[in-house]
């Protein structure tokens, strides 16, 4: 799974905010922490340091969608996060993100926050972002 899959799988799949560049997921990957899940069709891109983790982002190519692979992922990253004595994971979401929404309230996670204006939009505008927490 090289960047260049990844930002091929996350412009397909994200429609609705701007999706990362292959020089995103290059920079991303070299950072600490950083754990990668799945495959080119799709994956999680997570971190965790010390007792935080988060989940950046996960995408399912839309041709592979709707049969369970992401809520896997989440599950496996999940997993991994208790056996690192990792205290709360936390992720960023649109709001208008019905499709994800339930994905993260199904394995426990509760909104925490919320940051306005937070992404860019494909057609230049604004969303916020709903902050989620699944504490152990
Ligand atoms: C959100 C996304 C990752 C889900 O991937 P997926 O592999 O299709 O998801 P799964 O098949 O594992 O679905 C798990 C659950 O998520 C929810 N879900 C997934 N797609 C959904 C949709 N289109 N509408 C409503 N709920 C949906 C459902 O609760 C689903 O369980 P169910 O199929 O038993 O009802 C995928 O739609 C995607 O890549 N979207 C664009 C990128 C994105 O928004 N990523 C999350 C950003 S934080």
């Amino acid at each position: 799974m090289t960047p260049a899959d990844l930002a091929q799988t996350h412009a397909a799949a994200f429609t609705q905010t701007r999706p990362w560049s292959e020089s995103e997921f290059t920079d991303l990957l070299k950072q600490r922490g950083m754990i990668l899940c799945g495959d080119a069709q799709s994956f999680l891109l997570g971190r965790i340091i010390g007792d935080e983790a988060e989940v950046l982002t996960v995408a399912t190519h839309p041709n592979h969608q709707r049969r369970g692979y992401a809520r896997a992922l989440l599950m496996q990253f999940i997993a991994q996060a208790r056996t690192q004595d990792v205290a709360s994971i936390f992720l960023e979401v649109s709001e208008i993100n019905d499709a994800a929404k339930p994905l993260y309230y199904n394995q426990g996670f509760r909104k925490a926050g919320h940051r306005p204006r937070y992404y860019d939009t494909t057609d230049g505008g604004k969303i916020g972002a709903d902050i989620l927490r699944l504490e152990f």
